[in-house]
């Protein structure tokens, strides 16, 4: 049965995405062959280990309230009782600092502006959501922009999360009804970001570190997402 009880009565960034979502919003529906999920088509091998444990995760959540889609966010956790400046730790690789990560845009045939690693401590989380590209062109973060705009910007992107270290107990990743879990580090997921609700979580006891690739899809993507077999790719 289509869901009615996940809408916000103030102005949220969750509404917006909701009332421009082709998702099928029924939680009954098995997703786990989801034509809006593509899961563990590749595989990438390598010991980024060291780059993870010397980056500097100096980006962290924005709450400028003059800025639509910064007041929308902070809106979205006031109305459920939580603190606006939840803690989220991330880092912006470069080919000289993160040379393995950063690499990866070019093995899975992205044309990418950015490549983030995220690192979740034990203890946080994201809200459900769905993606606004609002760092799409740029580092700056494009939160003055409005929604319709921000898509019509990002109309091609891509964005893949790859698990930069094994799956642990407490290790959490939700994509519509389906549960993305027991990763090996360098597998990963890409999805229909902006239509299909999603969230993730630490409740563990060790750090889950991804790396989030955004950007433009090249024909090799395409032949990665779309190859019968999982393929494996060497990352040195
Ligand atoms: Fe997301």
């Amino acid at each position: 049965m289509k869901d009615e009880l996940h809408w916000f009565d103030a102005p949220t960034s969750w509404n917006e995405r909701r009332k421009r979502s082709s998702y099928h919003w029924d939680n009954k529906i098995d997703d786990n062959e989801s034509p809006m999920i593509w899961l563990n088509k590749v595989s990438l091998k390598g010991d980024w280990s060291h780059e993870l444990e010397n980056a500097v995760y100096d980006q962290t959540t924005q709450t400028n309230l003059s800025k639509l889609l910064e007041r929308n966010s902070a809106q979205e956790s006031l109305s459920l009782g939580l603190n606006p400046r939840l803690k989220s730790y991330r880092c912006f690789t470069t080919a000289s600092d993160q040379p393995l990560i950063h690499s990866m845009m070019e093995h899975l045939g992205i044309k990418s502006t950015h490549v983030k690693i995220h690192k979740q401590l034990p203890g946080d989380f994201n809200l459900l959501h769905m993606d606004t590209m609002s760092q799409d062109i740029s580092h700056e973060i494009n939160t003055d922009a409005d929604y319709d705009l921000i898509d019509d910007e990002s109309v091609d992107t891509v964005r893949v999360v790859i698990a930069l270290n094994d799956w642990q107990w407490g290790h959490f990743f939700q994509l519509g009804n389906t549960m993305w879990h027991k990763w090996d580090a360098g597998d990963l997921v890409y999805w229909d970001w902006k239509n299909l609700p999603h969230s993730t979580a630490n409740a563990g006891h060790i750090p889950r570190y991804a790396g989030i690739i955004t950007g433009k899809p090249t024909a090799k993507f395409w032949e990665l997402m779309n190859g019968k077999e999982k393929t494996k790719i060497i990352v040195n």
